[in-house]
């Protein structure tokens, strides 16, 4: 299971990959343009935090496949490394994929409802493919079973793409895409530290400090105990 982290805002990226096993970091054009700064700076600061061998998934604005194909190129020498140009799975969207992806260059299709688009971006040489979990909730399209039906088809045509599901805004709909096998997922900041806070953890680690303290005193560790 990949966690990516979908946002733009260097402090937290460093932070997770500090703390956490980080797979990666998506960006799109409205988190992109949350940050109000240049956009090239925003993205070479996340590459010189995250390293070259980390994942970026990077999105082209253009809706015309030759545009889209352009960005690409250029996105991937710009940002080097471990880049994914995500393409949003309009028809113009698919030619691209298949440009990009006979050119070599990795490819996220994303702006994904369906379990047809995901199919056709597949087909298309996409590496991933990026379903919006939370959105599709929101008219009552169950994300989940979006996800379980994509990674079925991708299992069912022996396809390698992978499933990298988006869009959350909650720990349920991220634990649900785990129990169905969806390949990754990528989390806004604000939700992706809620996977692992747990009031009852913290009750715990506070009451074994607690005992310990009361024995050995406070600030001895294991070290000098
Ligand atoms: O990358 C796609 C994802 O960021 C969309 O998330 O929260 O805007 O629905 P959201």
């Amino acid at each position: 299971m990949l966690y990516l982290l979908d946002t733009a805002n260097v402090e937290f990226i460093k932070k997770a990959y500090d703390l956490y096993q980080v797979d990666g970091v998506t960006t799109n054009p409205t988190i992109i343009s949350k940050e109000k700064r240049p956009f090239k700076d925003v993205i070479l600061d996340i590459r010189n935090i995250i390293g070259k061998d980390s994942m970026i998934h990077v999105q082209a604005v253009s809706t015309d496949a030759e545009k889209i194909v352009r960005e690409g190129v250029y996105l991937k020498e710009l940002v080097d490394g471990e880049v994914y140009v995500k393409v949003p799975v309009i028809p113009q969207g698919i030619k691209a994929i298949k440009i990009l992806s006979s050119r070599g260059i990795a490819v996220t299709a994303t702006a994904i409802f369906t379990p047809q688009q995901a199919l056709m971006a597949a087909k298309a040489g996409a590496d991933f493919v990026a379903p919006y979990v939370n959105r599709l909730d929101n008219i009552s399209a169950d994300g989940v079973k979006v996800v379980e039906q994509i990674t079925g088809l991708f299992k069912t045509y022996n396809l390698k793409t992978k499933v990298l599901a988006a869009s959350f805004k909650n720990v349920e709909q991220v634990h649900k895409v785990s129990l169905v096998g969806g390949h990754g997922v990528t989390v806004n900041d604000e939700l992706f530290e809620k996977l692992i806070e747990h009031p009852l953890t913290d009750f715990s680690v506070d009451g074994f400090i607690n005992d310990w303290e009361g024995q050995f005193g406070k600030g001895i560790t294991t070290l000098e105990a």
